[in-house]
């Protein structure tokens, strides 16, 4: 064979490893809604960047008429991109091969990429569109996800890693995403579960739909499972490339700048009038964070998730920025369990991947309840507490309201290690609000009054005076300073440049013992 017709049959397999599993089954992958795997590579990657590797990897086995079903590329799309000029490596699961089911030779296509993308320190954004386990390989193919398991722990930390959930995603094969920093799903056609609807049916005879039990709506507002729900597939690789201007390649590296024109010392007269007088009255905590951060951009995480706190990214005059904010408007801004297991994930991946932390505070405490007694608050409002407290990237606070209790030692206090901590003048830091502390304090006092109502408002307005304010936290050091709500932004891109050379380091140790 001359040169020129290996070149040929060189083409005729590359094109014959495009086809996936056939037209027909990519055209009812389209009909479901649904984009094959090398669409959405294009769609998430850089035009033209896409470097593909082991397109010739088939699988070996005969079992059950596997091997008149050998497909190039073995049903999952391997190999390296560019997200806004930086290296990511991917895979694409492509469900027209098999159901997109994992096998020994699928998953160490998986394997490779990303022992490349921890070698060479970028991150790994992971496709899923899978039935899960080739059943035809049974322990082999076991075995392949174990192998994926464990290289998404040691990479975690090291490299980010992303993943989009965009067809099904069952039985043990959720616990590769689980692992990963951030996972993306699409209304109606993603699905994540451990045991499927029929299984449910058998062992404990519920009744649910493959949406109810593992949708995108109810892995977002319900489990906690995923941080990001899209409409289309295309919106949704449209975000995962979003989220690339904020986090950095690996662990040793900076996040990228953003790219924004927002004046460094912009004050905004709005920030005057959005906490109400009445310290009762919500406020949209999002109305503050738009006003600060650079072209009032946040790319919220887990937004439909525990909205009593906020968490997600921002630039601040160019730094990128985690930004941690408890809510006013749901719950008062209380700290729940979700609320303290949402924040601390989050805090984790941005101490890990040196995102200086901002926080703002508005918190009346934790809430109390039986349920979240014996649903474990103690142990989950911990996980929050020992994320602020390891944390040792540059930790912001603005406290603009409440910060009472527990919850004022937990948001990032001076106490753990913050390092800029301010309070608007609106700010009232004590052990707890001026009403349960004066019934606490003068139960009998006012038990023992002609008017119960005006002796406690004596008291509260006393206590209020003496407690209600930033001046005794001032006084003690324990805000660095107290500002005008104006002066927010300039302020901590301030406190940002020069922190930029922070060192602080934890005890050596194998590692910590956060409480799960
Ligand atoms: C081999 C599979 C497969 C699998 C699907 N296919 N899942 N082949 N192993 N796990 C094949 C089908 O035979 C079919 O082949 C093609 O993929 C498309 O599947 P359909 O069923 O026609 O598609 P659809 O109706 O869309 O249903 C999708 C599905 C269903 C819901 C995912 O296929 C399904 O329930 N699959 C099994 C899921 C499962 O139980 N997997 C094991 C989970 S346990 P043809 O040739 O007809 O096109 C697991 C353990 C992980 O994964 C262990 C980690 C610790």
């Amino acid at each position: 064979m001359s040169m020129r017709e290996k070149l040929e049959l060189l083409e005729r397999r590359r094109a014959e490893s495009e086809q996936g599993g056939g037209p027909e089954r990519l055209a009812a992958q389209h009909t479901k809604g649904k984009l094959s795997a090398r669409e959405r590579l294009d769609a998430l990657l850089d035009e033209g960047s896409f470097v593909e590797l082991d397109r010739f990897v088939t699988h070996r086995s005969t079992d059950f008429g596997l091997a008149e079903q050998r497909v190039y590329g073995d049903g999952v799309v391997t190999g390296h991109g560019r997200i806004d000029g930086r290296l990511v490596y991917v895979f694409s699961q492509d469900f027209t091969v098999l159901g997109g089911s994992l096998s020994e030779a699928f998953a160490e296509k998986i394997c490779k990429v990303m022992d490349l993308a921890v070698r060479n320190g970028a991150p790994v954004v992971g496709l899923n569109d899978s039935g899960g386990a080739r059943i035809q390989e049974g322990v082999v193919s076991l075995g392949g996800y174990a192998e994926i398991f464990l290289r998404n722990t040691l990479a975690s930390g090291v490299v980010p890693q992303v993943s989009a959930v965009l067809g099904p995603c069952a039985g043990g094969a959720v616990y590769s995403p689980a692992i990963t920093d951030f996972i993306y799903m699409v209304r109606g056609t993603s699905y994540m579960f451990v045991t499927g609807p029929n299984v449910v049916k058998t062992v404990t005879h519920e009744d649910v739909t493959m949406e109810a039990l593992g949708g995108a709506d109810t892995h977002a507002a319900t489990s906690g499972v995923s941080h990001f729900t899209h409409d289309s597939e295309l919106a949704c690789l449209q975000a995962i490339r979003e989220l690339f201007r904020f986090i950095p390649q690996n662990n040793l590296a900076e996040p990228p700048r953003g790219a924004g024109t927002d004046p460094r010392d912009r004050r905004d007269e709005q920030l005057l009038d959005i906490v109400p007088d009445n310290a009762n009255k919500p406020y949209d905590m999002h109305d503050v964070l738009r006003r600060v951060v650079d072209d009032g951009e946040f790319y919220e995480v887990h937004k439909e998730y525990a909205g009593n706190i906020l968490v997600g990214f921002a630039h601040l005059g160019g730094h990128s920025v985690g930004v941690v904010a408890n809510q006013p408007a749901v719950l008062a801004g209380v700290l729940d369990i979700n609320a303290s297991a949402k924040a601390a994930r989050f805090i984790r991946f941005c101490d890990a991947f040196n995102i200086p932390l901002v926080t703002f505070e508005d918190v009346p405490g934790f809430l109390p309840g039986v349920a979240q007694e014996h649903g474990g608050i103690i142990k989950h409002g911990a996980k929050l507490l020992y994320a602020y407290c390891e944390a040792t990237v540059p930790k912001l606070t603005v406290i603009t309201r409440k910060a009472y209790g527990g919850a004022y030692d937990v948001m990032s206090s001076k106490h753990i290690r913050g390092d800029y901590n301010v309070a608007w003048p609106t700010a009232e830091i004590a052990v707890m609000g001026p009403k349960g502390a004066v019934e606490i304090l003068f139960r009998k006092e006012i038990a023992d009054a002609a008017d119960a109502v005006a002796a406690t408002d004596a008291r509260v307005a006393e206590y209020s005076a003496k407690f209600a304010n930033p001046y005794v936290a001032a006084g003690r050091g324990y805000v660095d300073d107290i500002i005008d709500p104006r002066e927010t932004r300039p302020r901590l891109i301030d406190a940002l440049d020069s922190l930029q050379g922070k060192r602080d380091r934890n005890p050596p140790r194998k590692h910590g013992n956060i409480p799960l």
